[in-house]
């Protein structure tokens, strides 16, 4: 279990994160969530030891890592802007780590993560000769090669299209569940956080807005900012599609059908009213 009790983060004078207490199980799978700038890196910088806390205890099956060094934590991330090294082709980024740690993986789970990722046709190519989602995939398998304790990933799916995001998705899932690998994951996609994870973190103005399970955070918004910065998001992207659908209907459907089944319903629209 990890826990952060009371974690605070200054820059300068400037309190970035205040107060930050919760218990994360083993194999959970929370996403982090907030708007531009609220802490969701340096939260993870933190956890991964690569960031001093200000103060506060984390700590990960009663150990107290609060000023353990990154390298002995066991933890792993995902940088946002991937971090990958320029000189090395893709599959040496891969396998980067194995130099240290040659039996984190076998060949067989190596090869098996480049397929699924989808980067067999890549792994000659240079880090600069590879697209976004391209470099952040060979950054995901990198890091997963590692089978760490707490998997960190900064907005991880950010450049990938919807199909291959998808299928990413199932696919931390399916790792999570299979190695119960505790992942925290930084999105600023509402709907991604709420169908990818176990439970969200929402985080405002450096602080914790709400801590929940997703369906707890639809029907119970703890306050105003996730009314509008989450579940206004949803309701949006829910009556576009639901409109785009509608509209190619068989003219058979009513238009008042259409109306009613593109109306906000029930939790969402008592949420967003
Ligand atoms: N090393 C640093 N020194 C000073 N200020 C910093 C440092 N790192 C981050 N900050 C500030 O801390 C705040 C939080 O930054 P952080 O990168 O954690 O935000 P974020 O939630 O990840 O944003 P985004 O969604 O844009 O990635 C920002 O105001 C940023 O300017
Ligand atoms: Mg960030």
């Amino acid at each position: 279990m990890l826990q952060l009790q009371n974690i605070c983060k200054n820059f300068g004078d400037r309190e970035i994160l205040s107060d930050i207490s919760l218990s994360i199980e083993k194999g959970e799978i929370v996403s982090i969530l907030g708007p531009s700038g609220c802490g969701k890196t340096t939260l993870l910088n933190l956890i991964l030891g690569l960031t001093d806390i200000s103060s506060g205890k984390i700590i990960y099956d009663g150990e107290d890592l609060s000023h353990v060094p990154m390298e002995k934590r066991g933890f792993n991330i995902v940088f946002q802007d991937f971090a990958l090294f320029p000189n090395l082709n893709a599959y040496e980024n891969i396998v980067y780590g194995l130099r240290n740690r040659p039996n984190a993986s076998t060949k067989e789970e190596v090869e098996e993560l480049i397929d699924l990722l989808g980067l067999r046709k890549h792994l000659a190519q240079r880090i600069g000769e590879l697209s976004g989602g391209q470099k952040q995939r060979v950054a995901i398998a990198r890091t997963l090669v590692m089978k760490p304790r707490i998997l960190l990933l900064d907005e991880p799916l950010s450049a990938l299209d919807g199909i291959i995001k998808e299928s990413i998705k199932e696919r931390i899932r399916g790792i999570a569940r299979q190695f119960q690998l505790t992942t925290l994951i930084v999105t600023h996609d509402p709907e991604e956080a709420l169908t990818l994870s176990d439970r969200v973190l929402i985080i405002n103005n450096g602080r914790i807005a709400q801590f929940a399970d997703p369906q707890t955070i639809i029907r119970e918004p703890a306050d105003d900012f996730i009314r509008q910065f989450i579940l206004s998001q949803l309701m949006v992207k829910r009556t576009n599609i639901l409109k785009l659908f509608s509209d190619s209907l068989p003219h058979a459907q009513s238009t008042q059908e259409q109306k009613a089944s593109a109306a906000p319903s029930g939790a969402f629209a008592q949420a967003v009213a």
